[in-house]
Parts: C-alpha cells; structure tokens; sequence
C-alpha cells in the first residue's frame, strides 16, 4: 500500500520537483522583480533571477513530456494490485510547473515583507510553499487524494533537505545549504 502511494505520489509531482531543483543550476543574474522595492523592501530578492526562472520552467516542462512520452510503458498494476498512477496530460505538467514557480515567488514576496534576507532560512514555507501551490493548481483540475497530500507534505522537506546539502557541498550551486 505504501510503495503504491508513494509511486502515485511521486509520479505526479515530478514537473513540480523538476522546477524548483532546476533554477540554482542557472546561476542567474537578472533578477525577475528588476530590483525594484515596495516599501523599501525589495519585491522578491535577488534569489528570483530571470535565468533561474526560465530554466525551472524549461526542465519542468522537459521533465513532464518526458514523462508524457513513457506513460504508455508504465506498469498498471503491481503484484496484482491496480497501481492508478494519475494520467499526465500537458495541462497537468503546465499547472504543476506554473504553480511550483508561482509558490516559490510567493514564499520570497512574504519572506522579503518580513525583512528576511536573500537566502535566509524560512522553514516550511522554504521547502513546502512550490509543493503547495503546485498542488492547489493540480487539484483544480483533476482530483489529487488526501494520502498523496499528506505523504508528499511529510517527505518534500527531507527531499528538498537532501538535494540542497547536494546542491550546496557537492556541486557548490547554492548560496546556503537550505
Ligand atoms: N533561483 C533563481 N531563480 C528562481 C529560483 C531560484 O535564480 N526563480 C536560484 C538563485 O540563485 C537562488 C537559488 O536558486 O539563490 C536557490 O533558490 P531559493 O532557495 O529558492 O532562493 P533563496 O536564495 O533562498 O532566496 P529567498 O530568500 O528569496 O528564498
Ligand atoms: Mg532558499
């Protein structure tokens, strides 16, 4: 039961993951709010760039046809048990894609309405906001169950934990090792 939800879980999140763990590799240097302020305190931050922004977009995009393209060949069932794995369509992957750029600004904009710097650590809103935010956008569209929910609120931190110690000490990518 387990493993099944796990698949279902992680088979669905994919473009969202890919898009989010995509924009450190860019070293970008625009940033998207063109440094502009809101009450002296800046829209998004420098950590938002143009670049970035672009390349999750594009790998999470990338991410999605490919799995678009191996669907036909995914297992249906295992060990006699139905396996219901979600069916990805475009519109599933532009959502998941859209809405895990979208959540990630959206944790910057209240981050920086906090007077946090750049790159500070914002527990949850750090490692859930893309997932949430994808989620919501699926959820208008296709029916995304309580279990996947839950299991991708309780495991996104430890993923998102462990890619940025990667991010940070193997592949020097990352400003912070959060
Ligand atoms: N990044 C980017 N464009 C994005 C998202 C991320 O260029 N849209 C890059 C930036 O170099 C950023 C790094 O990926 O520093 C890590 O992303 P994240 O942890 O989301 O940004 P932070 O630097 O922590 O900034 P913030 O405090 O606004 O979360
Ligand atoms: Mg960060």
């Amino acid at each position: 039961m387990l493993e099944m939800l796990l698949a279902q879980a992680f088979w669905l999140i994919g473009p969202a993951y890919a898009a989010n763990a995509f924009p450190p590799l860019a070293r970008g240097k625009m940033p998207v709010d063109f440094g502009k302020k809101i009450n002296g305190k800046r829209i998004l931050g420098d950590g938002k760039t143009i670049e970035g922004t672009l390349a999750g977009i594009i790998f999470g995009l990338f991410y999605g046809a490919v799995q678009i393209l191996l669907q036909p060949y995914m297992p249906l069932a295992i060990d006699g048990k139905p396996l219901e794995l979600i069916t990805v369509t475009p519109f599933i992957v532009f959502l998941l894609v859209i809405g895990a750029i979208l959540g990630d600004f959206i944790g910057s904009f209240i981050k920086r309405r906090a007077r946090m710097e750049r790159g500070k650590s914002a527990p949850g809103m750090d490692q859930l906001g893309f997932l949430i935010a994808g989620l919501v956008l699926v959820s208008l569209i296709t029916a995304v169950s309580l279990e996947v929910w839950i299991i991708l609120i309780i495991l996104t931190p430890l993923v998102h934990w462990i890619a940025n110690l990667i991010g940070y000490y193997l592949m020097r990518v990352k400003q912070t090792p959060w």
